[in-house]
């Protein structure tokens, strides 16, 4: 079964699902607490009719929203329908299990977090939002929070920043790299773009064929429990109705970044042999660590110098051009987070990249804090005062957590022996102590006549928060609006 564009029922796919949103300057997330179970299925059954869906581009403003297993079992979902979610979303993402999968102990553990641990309410809901400007995003959120019925918020507002380069408009993150350059297509949504980033709408939206051709798990609810008949039936199964389809998974992760720590680090692992700084040598090693220069550019294809020409650059794989990664280090952070075609040199680059394709996220998240300097370059920002609390609200999509977040962020970014590597992480986001023990911390740069290796790594990428989100189709937020108060 192919899902084709009109296979896609956009009308009730949330827009952030598809789109991120980019015209859109200003964004931030709510998190919300339930109150009064009645009251807040009554404010939903209302917002659903707000909720931007991805057959809409927004120009002014938009609004998605999203719940967490906790934020189910109190609007009164009932526990054979919650049974149906997979075990990572509801066990959540600081559970023992996730922990350990997620790399979220010593400066990482949820004890720390800001928020999403066990040492602050849990959130239940989180509205996002979006606008053109600050100033519309102020006047939209603040309406919608005038509409609260039965839910209230908690914590802080979750505020977000772009940081634009000014020369080029292209968006970057806080250390000074462009980012939002390598997302997978989606198929069946129109754009057209190499097979090898042209991922299955399933991998990423309930409901759809994934890459093994099959749909991927979901949950469902007895047909008796849909006394209105809000949800579509469920293909694959008979007496079912299909909660799932349309929806997807939300991983946010707050990720605090401290620049001064990654630019000193640099600095002191780039040093001359009388202690002098060498600037372009820091970059030169940053790069490396990213596997993109600052443009942008893949250093697969500018593996010496920065070429502003190729920032947008993404049609290319590992296994022909540079198979023993003496261009883009085997454990650069873009070649841990997708492979693409080099993942198994043994089973050959079309068979690697059919796998690699089973373990793509679509991101969406947003830089928060101000920037080091406004300017975005590199050499401003290396010699800015660079106090202060930044970082970047990661948000991906998956249809499957275990198998694309989490087996990401296991298998690739904190697993030690990773393309016969053996005591590397990643570089950027890396756990710095993956086995509990004390650990070397090593960046390995693949060369001739001999590999190059920087060792103690610190740690410069902080986990402040974070949880597992389910963003339901647009029938399924009504239909849990729709719900009755369990006896
Ligand atoms: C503060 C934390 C992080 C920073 C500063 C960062 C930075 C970057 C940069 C600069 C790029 C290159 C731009 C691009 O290819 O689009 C990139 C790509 C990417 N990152 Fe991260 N990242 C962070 C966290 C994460 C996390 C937590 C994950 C997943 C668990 C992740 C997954 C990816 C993926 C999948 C790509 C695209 C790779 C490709 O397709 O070639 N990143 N990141």
């Amino acid at each position: 079964m192919e899902s084709t564009m009109s296979d896609l029922e956009l009308k009730d796919i949330q827009g952030l699902v598809v789109r991120g949103y980019g015209s859109l300057e200003a964004a931030c997330y709510i998190p919300l607490q339930i109150q009064d179970g009645e009251a807040a299925r009554h404010w939903l059954v209302t917002l659903a009719d707000q909720i931007t869906n991805a057959d809409t581009r927004p120009t002014h403003t938009a609004l998605n929203v999203a719940f967490t297993h906790a934020g189910l079992v109190d609007l009164g979902l009932d526990a054979e329908t919650l049974a149906s979610f997979p075990n990572e979303f509801t066990e959540g993402m600081t559970s023992e299990r996730s922990r350990r999968v997620l790399g979220d102990h010593g400066e990482n553990a949820p004890e720390k977090w800001v928020w999403g641990g066990p040492n602050t309410p849990p959130v239940q809901i989180l509205l996002i939002c979006f606008a053109v400007d600050e100033p519309t995003l102020e006047t939209f959120s603040g309406s919608l929070s005038r509409g609260f019925s039965g839910v209230a918020q908690i914590g802080e507002t979750l505020t977000t920043i772009l940081l634009r380069d000014p020369q080029t408009g292209y968006s970057k993150e806080h250390f000074g790299f462009r980012d939002a350059i390598s997302e997978p297509l989606i198929e069946g949504l129109g754009k057209s773009g190499p097979p090898a980033t042209t991922v299955k709408a399933g991998e990423f939206i309930l409901g759809y064929p994934n890459e093994y051709d099959l749909l991927t798990e979901r949950p469902t609810v007895r047909v008796e429990r849909d006394s209105q008949g809000l949800l579509p039936d469920d293909p694959s199964e008979s007496g079912v109705r299909d909660l799932g389809r349309n929806g997807s998974y939300l991983v946010f992760r707050q990720l605090h970044q401290d620049v001064g720590r990654f630019w000193q680090f640099l600095d002191d692992a780039t040093k001359d042999a009388v202690g002098n700084s060498d600037p372009e040598a820091q970059v030169r090693l940053a790069a490396k660590m990213v596997g993109r220069w600052p443009s942008g550019a893949p250093l697969v294809r500018a593996a010496d110098q920065d070429n502003p020409e190729l920032g947008q650059e993404n049609d290319f794989g590992y296994h022909d051009t540079d198979p023993l990664g003496r261009r883009c280090p085997l454990g650069a952070h873009i070649r841990r987070t997708n492979p693409r075609d080099s993942l198994d040199p043994n089973l050959g680059p079309q068979k690697t990249l059919a796998i690699n394709k089973r373990h793509r996220i679509l991101r969406r998240g947003r830089p928060y804090g101000d920037p080091v300097s406004a300017s975005m370059q590199i050499e401003d920002i290396m010699s800015a005062d660079k106090s202060g609390d930044r970082g970047l609200h990661f948000i991906c999509f998956n249809a499957n957590i275990g198998r694309q977040f989490e087996f990401v962020q296991q298998t690739w970014i904190n697993n030690p022996k990773f393309a016969g590597l053996y005591e590397d992480t990643d570089p950027l986001i890396g756990d710095r102590d993956p086995r509990g023990i004390m650990h070397a911390n090593v960046f390995t740069e693949q060369a001739m006549p001999a590999r190059r290796r920087v060792t103690d790594l610190p740690q410069y990428v902080f986990v402040r928060g974070g949880a597992y989100f389910f963003m339901p189709g647009i029938r399924a937020l009504r239909y849990l609006g729709s719900l009755k108060a369990l006896p």
